[in-house]
């Protein structure tokens, strides 16, 4: 279970994030919302670990953010996973995608050569993409591809949370829906819990049973999916959003 209390985070002095506090329970979905720039990142890399709360806490399964010490960072990243929007920056392109994908069950287990390459293969089969393809460097990739490899690699060594940023957000329109129907699947068959990062509202009925909208580094509301639609209940902030996202949508399907 993922806690969040009374997060802060300023850089250079400008509050980033305030006063952010949430719980995500084991095996669920959690989508955090928001438009650019409104800190959504930011909130990613402080659960990563990768910055440094202002202030506040983040426990994970009651043990607290790690900020020293090499072995607790270990074990953070072996319940903790990240997939992060396609910017080409997340698989060596100097190794081969077998290489790549070996690389972190090399480093968090104790899998001989024979038992790597077992997981490597039932992974990518997962995904769905073809055994041929991993002696190519990412390279080769399409950008579907990628994103689906990506995945792969963050769930090899079956981590508890994943968190997913804008993950599906430089893919079209029916790229995006296969994917988010490879982690439902995935979500149930491995009882994975999600943290969905998205500007886009659309994608979520389905996929995440919460929804948290941000803005300006600040929780707007958090709410059940299933009410996104009530818009006498939701916030005017969150019916904007919402609006813009179904604006593109209807554009995207004219044009295609
Ligand atoms: N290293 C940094 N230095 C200065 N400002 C930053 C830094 N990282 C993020 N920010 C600022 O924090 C705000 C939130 O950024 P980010 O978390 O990336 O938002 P999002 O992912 O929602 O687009 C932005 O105004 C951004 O300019
Ligand atoms: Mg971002």
């Amino acid at each position: 279970m993922l806690e969040i209390r009374r997060l802060y985070k300023e850089i250079h002095g400008s509050p980033i994030l305030e006063d952010i506090h949430f719980r995500i329970e084991d095996g669920e979905s959690l989508a955090i919302v928001g438009e650019s720039g409104s800190g959504k990142s930011t909130l990613a890399q402080l659960i990563m670990a990768l910055k440094q709360p202002t202030s506040g806490h983040i426990f994970f399964d009651g043990r607290p953010l790690p900020n020293k010490g090499i072995l607790s960072y270990r074990e953070w990243y072996r319940d903790i996973q990240i997939v992060f929007q396609n910017t080409g920056s997340t698989l060596n392109p100097s190794l081969s995608l077998f290489q790549c994908l070996e690389e972190p069950l090399i480093n968090f287990t104790r899998y001989n050569r024979a038992e790597r390459k077992h997981k490597v293969l039932e992974y990518w089969g997962k995904v769905g993409l073809n055994e041929n393809l991993l002696r190519n460097r990412p390279g080769k990739l399409s950008g579907g591809q990628y994103q689906r490899a990506c995945l792969a690699k963050a769930l090899l060594t079956r981590p508890k949370l994943l968190i997913c940023d804008e993950m599906v957000s430089n893919l079209d329109v029916l790229l995006q829906q296969q994917m988010i129907e490879l982690l439902i699947s995935i979500q149930k068959e491995q009882g994975l819990t999600l943290l969905f990062i998205t500007h886009d509202l659309t994608l979520l009925p389905g996929l995440c049973s919460n929804i948290m909208v941000l803005k300006e580094g600040k929780q707007v509301e958090l709410f059940s999916t299933s009410a996104l639609y009530d818009e006498a209940e939701r916030d005017p902030y969150t019916v904007t959003l919402l609006n813009s996202s179904k604006m593109f949508e209807t554009a995207w399907n004219q044009l295609t």
